[in-house]
């Protein structure tokens, strides 16, 4: 009876599974000896699948068997087991005979999992109008087995028996539905890296004592770097005070008192180490621990170790694909807090490397390029009220530039949250202050004692620490890195020694030389390796910190068993160490201290540096080949630096691109350059001539965004330079109009409409409706500003029919706007508000969430002209509304002027303040200087309606010395003037007089024409 069905279910399934896998389990895999070995067994039970799948028609069968089981087969199959037997409902697969893996039970672990998810996702069957929900039973036991062909002769079956196979069968039948049980010699085995239940005793047939069993749950998260090397370390010395100093600022950050604290010191000083000895406190445990580390080349990828910190909070595994991704970003967003959905795209963008063109990313408007800094700010602070967060970047000396400026801008906001911010930095590579609010603890020397304490605990035998003591301690002066390399070093040479010399230490060590810096007595010791182990290490070390073996078997072309026994014995001389928990089953090593890579790699000839940093770009292609996106940046460094150069061209702009839809401008420049560097020196034909005039455009654009006008501009004239060389029209359209929103930046209005024009005439030529329509726009703006206003309607008007036409929803939302500022300017508020209603529920349409916040404060603003009060202040405070919801602390703030202005006109005097304290703070956190004068002009009109003159005429002074400073004609003018104003209210003549023509003067060289009529007129009356 079983055996017939076992046939069937065989059958049944057999046209959905490879070849290969049936074959294997009916006949074996050919001639193998017995054997014994140890293997892990796994079974696996779906009660009732067979009569369930007996019972369906035909059709439904199949599509239960798809669903069902071919995923179990190709479970099995990618972690490389092997099916071995079907039995009833289930089957039995075996892992680690006859072909073993380092990582056997862990594999079988994670196939359990797996499996478990999938027929708990599919397994929900509707038969007639009743919902079955299959489940399955696991169990899965580690051990000895013996393996090989049983049978006879005509009939080989290759199979293992013994105990392990027993016991693993039994593990099953005593599994829940839905659990899975394994044996203690797999949860040893696994243990580190699994969630499983307390131990259990069972009774299982067949055996006297009870046995201890394990539920298995689930994988444990991805270990940080900094906890898999806990246990490997040498004993903590000194240090008392600077700890206590970091546990001072976890227990304020626990009460919600955000701290940041920096630690710098020298190489190999104990900052990484002080941080670990930090992670052992117990309060530690309340807190969520996100930790990333900057490393040298990756100083210009964008958002380097904050990416690292998202790919920890979303969970994100490397073989996730791409709608994994956007799936756990999402859910954990909503989460964290869900009024940040709407920024999800931006951290896909992020963390899968999905890039937009320059065409697109110049359409959006320029507050836009701040959204992303302030989401991942808004997140994180929701984040934290979860559960404390301690965030630790390591190595900030290589960290890039959108990362910096991001953690100074966070820095300045973080103090309300229970966060507690630690940074590390090695002194001599430090570049520039980098959060200059932070507490600093600067790693000195260990004391003479505490080095001494530290040699006698790590050497061993008595006679040579009295023999080697006073000498290392003065060579390592205080630094626990060198101590640490010369007793290695010592270590080294005492096993060589050894055979001959046995323990005649003093011989031995007499002329012991300890080179004077940590750096040569490393490479002292790593020049004692054999060659083919020193090759390894060094080719290992142009892959930077982190060693992937597969990686580096492809560029060394060696077998992996013999890479990894290579890679054991430099483990064992301490230069590599595992890192067990990678979140792959790939291997994992890296270098036990930056200093032994940093060494290796300065060892190299330049020669074979740049042929290995080729081979591993090359290497990486392949073996990245669906994910490459998420590698651009280390390919870019790797071609960078080695001798490709039209891949290394290729790479850099395209990282260069990922930086810009980041809105990470510098990192994008700094790519564009090192691109363009090496395309120039390179022979110009028309491909190269062609990408020059590309990349020029999109540097230019970055360089425009950050206020590089100058280098703009001169880029942008190569860029058209050698577009015109090639005649292509569509760049050259593209870069006019690039020319024109430059010099409309720059308020040059009459040059902005020339290019644009120019652009026009070429983008008409070639048919491009939407570019077409974006152009119109951006003239129609500049001939509003330069105060040509009908013109200016016509051209918006021009665009707004186009945008019709070609349904280009965000162009006309723009454009519509724009309407708006026209009738604003004209005085017409009421068309003003009609056209900015318009645009506001464009915006909506496409969810534009940065537009919608600029609509209504436009629309704020003219009600507020129009002397609509109610209207204006339910506008702003919409906005304000929005702003608190996507974080955006700038545009609260500038909200909150714009309502005490509005409630000063009403009189209502608590409001006002209310909004001036809280305005007032925003912007010191941001120190935002403009901001803080507008908050000065605010308090000064608001002591002049209440006639205290004296306080009033401070604050417009601090007001007027801030515009000045910054240039801010428009502001420094009307300033001016509202002071005149209370001098003239004073009447206090000669003072009045005084500052009105210095406002007079201000605003008629700027062709602000808005207060010019009253001063006039105020001018006139003083005249009288
Ligand atoms: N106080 C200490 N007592 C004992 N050992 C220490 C102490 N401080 C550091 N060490 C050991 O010295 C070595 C170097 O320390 P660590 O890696 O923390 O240096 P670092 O300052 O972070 O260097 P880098 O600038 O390269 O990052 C480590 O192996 C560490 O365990
Ligand atoms: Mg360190």
């Amino acid at each position: 009876m079983k055996e017939k069905k076992q046939n069937n279910l065989l059958e049944l399934f057999k046209p959905y599974v490879p070849e290969a896998v049936t074959s294997r389990i009916l006949e074996g895999k050919g001639s193998l000896p017995s054997e014994r070995s140890e293997a892990t067994i796994i079974f696996i039970d779906i009660r009732g699948f067979t009569k369930l799948a007996d019972q369906l028609d035909p059709e439904k069968a199949t599509e239960l068997i798809n669903n069902i089981f071919s995923p179990i087969v190709g479970i099995i199959d990618k972690y490389d087991g092997s099916i071995n037997k079907f039995l009833g409902d289930g089957l039995m697969a075996i892992f680690g005979t006859p072909f073993s893996h380092e990582d056997d039970p862990e594999r079988a672990a994670r196939a359990g999992i797996e499996i478990m998810k999938s027929i708990e996702e599919n397994g929900k069957i509707k038969i007639g109008n009743k919902v079955k929900s299959l489940k399955a039973r696991i169990g899965i036991n580690t051990g000895l087995c013996i393996s090989g062909e049983i049978g006879s002769a005509s009939r080989k079956e290759f199979t293992v028996i013994g105990d392990t196979v027993n016991l693993a069968s039994r593990l099953q039948a005593n599994a829940a539905p839905g659990k899975i049980l394994i044996g203690e010699k797999t949860f040893q085995r696994i243990k580190d890296n699994y969630i499983t239940s307390p131990p259990r005793k069972l009774k299982i047939k067949g055996k006297k004592d009870l046995v201890s069993v394990y539920t298995l749950k689930s994988e444990k998260k991805r270990i940080s770097f900094l906890e898999q090397k806990k246990d490997s370390h040498s004993p903590f010395m000194g240090r008392e005070k600077e700890l206590n100093n970091l546990k001072e600022a976890l227990k304020k950050s626990y009460q919600s008192k955000g701290q940041i604290t920096e630690i710098s010191g020298e190489l190999g000083i104990g900052k990484s180490r002080l941080i670990l000895e930090l992670t052992k406190d117990s309060l530690v445990k309340k807190f969520n621990i996100l930790s990333a580390n900057c490393s040298s080349w990756e100083e210009s990828k964008p958002y380097a170790p904050l990416s690292e910190i998202f790919i920890k909070i979303f969970g994100i595994k490397f073989e996730d694909d791409f709608k994994e991704i956007d799936k756990k970003i999402e859910n954990k967003i909503k989460e964290i807090d869900s009024s940040l959905l709407f920024a999800s795209s931006y951290f896909s963008r992020l963390l899968s490397s999905k890039t937009k063109s320059l065409e697109e990313i110049m359409e959006q408007s320029k507050e836009e390029s701040n959204l992303l800094s302030r989401v991942v700010k808004k997140l994180l602070f929701s984040f934290s009220s979860q559960k404390p967060l301690l965030i630790i970047i390591e190595d900030v000396q290589w960290i890039d530039d959108a990362s910096a400026e991001f953690l100074i801008q966070y820095s300045k906001e973080l103090k309300e949250y229970p966060i507690l911010l630690i940074y590390s930095l090695r002194e001599s590579l430090k570049k520039r202050e980098f959060i200059s609010g932070s507490k600093k603890i600067r790693l000195l020397s260990l004391k003479n004692i505490e080095s001494d304490k530290l040699v006698r605990l790590l050497i061993k035998e008595n006679e040579i620490y009295q023999l080697m003591k006073d000498r290392i301690i003065s060579t390592a002066n205080g630094n626990p890195l060198f101590i640490e390399e010369i007793i290695r070093g010592i270590e080294e040479r005492r096993l060589s020694a050894d055979k001959d010399k046995l323990g005649n230490y003093p011989e031995i060590f007499a002329n012991f030389q300890i080179p004077d810096t940590v750096q040569s007595i490393a490479r002292a010791r790593i020049d004692l390796l054999p060659v083919g182990l020193k090759e390894i290490l060094y080719q290992a070390s142009v892959l930077g910190r982190d060693i992937e073996v597969k990686l580096l078997q492809k560029i060394g072309n060696l077998e992996v068993k013999i890479l990894l026994e290579m890679m054991k014995e430099l483990q064992k001389h301490e230069f590599i160490e595992e890192v067990k928990a990678a979140p792959q089953l790939k291997r994992y090593f890296a270098f036990t201290h930056s200093l032994i890579q940093e060494i290796a790699y300065n060892s190299l000839l330049f020669k074979t540096r740049r042929s290995l940093h080729n081979k591993i770009g090359a290497a990486m292609e392949e073996m990245y080949l669906s994910k490459i996106d998420a590698k651009i940046e280390e390919l870019a460094y790797h071609f960078k630096n080695g001798d490709d150069k039209e891949k290394a061209v290729f790479y850099l702009n395209k990282a260069g691109d990922k930086a810009q839809s980041l809105y990470a401008f510098k990192n994008a420049i700094n790519y564009y350059w090192d691109s363009i560097k090496i395309l120039e020196l390179t022979e110009l034909e028309k491909e190269q001539l062609a990408q020059l005039s590309e990349i020029y455009n999109k540097l230019a654009f970055s360089q425009s965004i950050i206020g590089e006008r100058k280098e703009a501009e001169i880029n942008l004239t190569k860029a058209l330079e050698y577009c015109r060389k090639i005649r292509d029209k569509d760049n050259e359209s593209l870069i006019l109009m690039s020319m024109g929103n430059l010099y409309g930046d720059m308020g040059q209005w009459d040059k902005a409409i020339e290019y644009f024009k120019g652009s026009l005439l070429i983008s008409e030529e070639i048919n491009n409706l939407r570019r077409n329509a974006s152009i119109l726009k951006g003239i129609g703006l500049a001939c509003l500003f330069k105060g040509d206003t009908s013109t200016g309607y016509s051209y918006l008007k021009e665009s707004i029919n186009i945008c019709k036409e070609i349904k280009a929803l965000d162009v006309y939302a723009m454009a519509l706007n724009n309407i708006g500022i026209y009738y604003d300017m004209l005085g017409r508020w009421e068309k003003a508000i009609e056209a900015y209603k318009e645009s506001l529920s464009i915006a909506k349409k496409i969810k534009n969430i940065i537009v919608i916040s600029n609509i209504m404060n436009n629309i704020g603003f003219a009600y507020s002209s129009l002397g609509e009060s109610k209207q204006a202040i339910y506008y702003l405070k919409e906005s304000v509304k929005i702003a608190n919801k996507i974080g955006d602390i700038y545009n609260k703030g500038i909200n909150y002027i714009h309502l005490g202005e509005e409630y000063l006109k009403k009189d209502e005097f608590t409001e006002v303040k209310y909004y001036i304290l809280h305005a007032e703070k925003i912007f010191d956190e941001l120190d935002d200087k403009l901001g803080l004068a507008d908050i000065y002009r605010l308090k000064a009109k608001l002591f002049k309606k209440l006639k205290k003159w004296k306080d009033s005429e401070i604050f417009f002074k601090k007001a007027i010395k801030i515009y000045s400073k910054f240039g801010d004609k428009i502001n420094e003018g009307e300033t001016y003037y509202e002071w005149g104003d209370m001098s003239f209210l004073k009447k206090e003549v000669d003072s009045a007089r005084k500052r009105l023509t210095k406002s007079k003067k201000i605003l008629e060289c700027i062709g602000a024409r808005k207060h010019l009529g009253e001063i006039e007129k105020k001018l006139n009356n003083l005249k009288k």
